[in-house]
């Protein structure tokens, strides 16, 4: 059976290796390994979302939603050393290599971590994301839907989609949820599109604002 990169235990063996991410305002040097999203190389939409995407909130809690090996977790953290950065990921391989390139970029603010491990009180300034659009509409729909309404008001999310593969339906779908979304940037077959919070959802249950 073919492996994905969302594999929870990817069974490929491990075959390390490193690569590079150049930015104008850093260069990171990562660890990857099979089994893993875009393992040789940063994936170009990545680089674009960091590129272009506006900065995060100086400080609070920030979603990398998916974070594979930790290129946008790392840029965030670096950009803004006063917030916490979730890495979020399935697959264990790609968290344990967010965790080891975080320790190796001294960044600290970065906690990498399975989805259900995030306190549910937690609310984001802001959400950075290259999703998994190959788990399917309907998981991806789910995923989107767990994670928005957890932006805190005036919060936006910054998604990274493969025009071939639905960004103009995706955005559609978002508006249709309730999520203004705009097209922040068209590049090359990428599309970085702009998610506002939603209108009326919870921003805090219990008051855990972050600081
Ligand atoms: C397109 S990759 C992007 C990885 C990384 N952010 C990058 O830019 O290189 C999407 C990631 O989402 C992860 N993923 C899949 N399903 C998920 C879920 N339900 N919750 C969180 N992450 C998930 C995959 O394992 C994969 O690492």
């Amino acid at each position: 059976m073919t492996e994905h990169y969302f594999s929870a235990r990817p069974e490929a063996p491990s075959a390390p290796r490193t690569v590079r991410l150049a930015l104008d305002d850093l260069t990171l040097e990562m660890a990857t390994d099979s089994g893993v999203f875009s393992a040789g190389h940063v994936d170009p939409g990545t680089k674009m979302l960091l590129e272009v995407a506006p900065e995060p909130a100086v400080r609070g809690d920030i979603l990398d939603l998916g974070c594979g090996y930790g290129p946008i977790a790392l840029t965030l953290a670096h950009r803004r050393k006063r917030a916490r950065v979730w890495a979020v990921d399935v697959n264990e391989r790609a968290l344990e290599l967010t965790r080891r390139n975080a320790e190796a970029a001294g960044r600290g603010n970065v906690r990498a971590c399975a989805p259900d491990e995030v306190p549910a009180d937690v609310r984001f300034a802001a959400i950075y994301s290259n999703p998994p659009i190959k788990v399917g509409k309907a998981v991806l729909h789910g995923m989107l839907l767990r994670w928005l309404p957890r932006l805190l008001p005036g919060g936006t999310a910054q998604l990274v989609v493969q025009k071939h593969l639905g960004s103009d339906s995706l955005a559609r779908w978002l508006n249709e949820q309730g999520f203004a979304t705009t097209r922040l940037a068209s590049r090359q077959g990428y599309r970085v599109l702009t998610v506002h919070s939603r209108p009326g959802d919870d921003p805090c249950t219990n008051s855990a604002a972050p600081s």
